[in-house]
């Protein structure tokens, strides 16, 4: 895979380096996957919303951008795995994480949000599965954002 190349003036020092966002389709993983690839990053874009994911890739290439793509969930222990083999076998190492995968509930009131409602807002936005598993791993000391 060809890497970035961006004009200099970069201060993020994100040249070459693999970062890996996961709601990256949409909000905040969508506008720092873009600084990023300003800043010469190699990004992998993660996102479970197939449709918006790929209009964010498509949008993105239209600016030349040579970028990374995988549709697939940050609660699903097997598919957040697959994501990282994947990364790593292709670029050889995640240096960056930006966890930006999340959801509010659909509930408005507190006291009448069902338990299962809680447990899937918790199991995006907070136990982040992909966090433990790259701290577990390590791979290159990677920085979590
Ligand atoms: N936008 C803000 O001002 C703000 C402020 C504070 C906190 N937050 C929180 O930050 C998080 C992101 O906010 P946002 O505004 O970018 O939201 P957003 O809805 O614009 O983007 C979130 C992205 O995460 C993706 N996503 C959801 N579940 C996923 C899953 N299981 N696996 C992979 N991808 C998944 C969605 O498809 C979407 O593209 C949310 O949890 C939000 O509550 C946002």
């Amino acid at each position: 895979m060809e890497r970035q190349i961006i004009p200099s003036g970069s201060n993020l020092k994100l040249r070459g380096k693999v970062a890996l966002v996961t709601g990256a389709a949409k909000g905040i993983g969508r506008a720092v996957t873009e600084v990023f690839l300003e800043e010469g990053a190699v990004m992998v874009l993660v996102d479970i919303d197939k449709r918006s994911l790929n209009k964010t890739v498509m949008e993105l290439n239209q600016k030349s951008y040579d970028i990374d793509f995988m549709i697939s969930d940050v609660t699903s222990s097997e598919k957040v795995d697959e994501v990282i083999t994947r990364t790593v076998r292709k670029k050889g190492a995640i240096d960056i994480l930006f966890n930006g995968a999340g959801v509010l509930g659909e509930t408005p009131g507190f006291f009448e949000t069902a338990p299962e409602e809680w447990e899937h807002v918790f199991s995006v936005n907070a136990a982040s599965i992909i966090f433990k598993k790259l701290a577990c791993i390590c791979v290159k000391g990677v920085k979590v954002v």
